[in-house]
């Protein structure tokens, strides 16, 4: 381009578009309108995040957003608004999907490719001989985010029920946001340390030796919670100057009380063929301890990228606009 490139004469076409003609070399640009309006200045388009997120507490127990495989599978607007619901409640349920092994991943296209990680492309939730996570024995679990161990850890989460007969085994559910958001307005302080201070969090055993450090709760440019990293089992020792530690482990304490907070726990039960999908950077999952000798106990799990879903909800937008 030349460096004194500057615009000429500049007239308004006859379907509303703006011409332009530049100097010095007069080529001529045609500029829609609506291109137009989708790049002012000061447009919100284009955030990372989802446009408006929907926090929630223990009230979505009986309000779990939720579709039908067989409407999402035949119908795109269907799918559609499934998709929004899972991008602004960070969580949906899909009902009376295939229960064959696997089909996990075939669920998974209906956003895009599985996440593989040190746990493989898909990971079998069951009480296990030697289990390498505590998700694979039969012990209750807290509140947690998958594998904050990682740099980037994986966006969505699908947990797929083939059986669940055993006694106890339901999910805990915790909007992220609204917990991380409670500690704020409770205990300013606790929010700032630990939305400031990196933590150490590592995963290790014969295989991997997988390592981060990443403050646990993390903000965007305007302040908003953009992410929870939380999980005592892959947390590594708390390092901080000795003046700060009790401060740290204290803040750490608060936020483990805020998750655990019935007014924000959502208890749900999943039943063979069901789905459950959230986001893992703002959403913690948890269950109750179950009693393998009473029955089954089988999910099956794996993850996408919120770029896939979020790309998904656009192509399908293309035949559905927004009203
Ligand atoms: C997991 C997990 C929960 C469950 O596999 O990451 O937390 O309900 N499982 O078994
Ligand atoms: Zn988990």
């Amino acid at each position: 381009m030349p460096p004194d490139l500057d615009a000429g004469p500049v007239s308004i076409t006859d379907a509303g578009g703006l011409r332009v003609q530049w100097r010095p070399e007069g080529h001529v640009s045609d500029y829609d309108s609506d291109w137009l309006r989708e790049h002012r200045g000061g447009s919100d388009e284009g955030s990372q995040l989802a446009p408006v997120p929907v926090t929630w507490g223990a009230e979505l127990s009986k309000a779990m957003p939720a579709a039908d495989y067989g409407e999402v599978t035949s119908d795109h607007g269907a799918l559609l608004d499934w998709l929004r619901l899972l991008r602004d409640f960070g969580i949906a349920v899909l009902r009376d999907t295939p229960r064959e092994p696997l089909s996990v991943l075939t669920l998974a296209g209906l956003i895009g490719p599985a996440r593989a990680t040190n746990f493989g492309e898909h990971f079998d939730v069951l009480s296990k001989q030697e289990p390498n996570s505590n998700a694979y024995t039969a012990l209750g679990l807290l509140c947690h985010t998958d594998l904050p161990n990682w740099e980037r850890p994986p966006d969505y989460q699908l947990l797929h029920c083939l059986e669940n007969d055993a006694e106890g085994g339901d999910s805990i559910l915790v909007d992220g946001f609204r917990a991380a958001e409670t500690l704020r307005a409770q205990e300013p302080a606790a929010f700032r340390l630990l939305s400031g201070t990196p933590i150490d969090f590592r995963f290790q055993d014969s295989e991997s030796d997988i390592r981060f450090r990443a403050p646990a709760i993390a903000l965007d440019e305007a302040g908003s919670v953009a992410e929870v990293r939380f999980n005592f089992a892959v947390m590594g020792a708390v390092r901080a100057p000795a003046n700060r530690m009790g401060a740290l482990c204290r803040a750490l304490r608060a936020f483990a009380e805020v998750i655990r907070d019935p007014a924000l726990e959502c208890h749900y039960r999943l039943s063979p063929g069901e789905l459950l999908i959230f986001d893992n950077r703002r959403v913690l999952h948890g269950r109750a301890a179950f009693d393998p000798t009473t029955g089954a106990r089988h999910l099956q799990g794996c993850y996408v990228d919120r770029d896939q879903l979020f790309s998904r909800i656009r192509v399908l937008e293309r035949a559905a606009p927004l009203q």
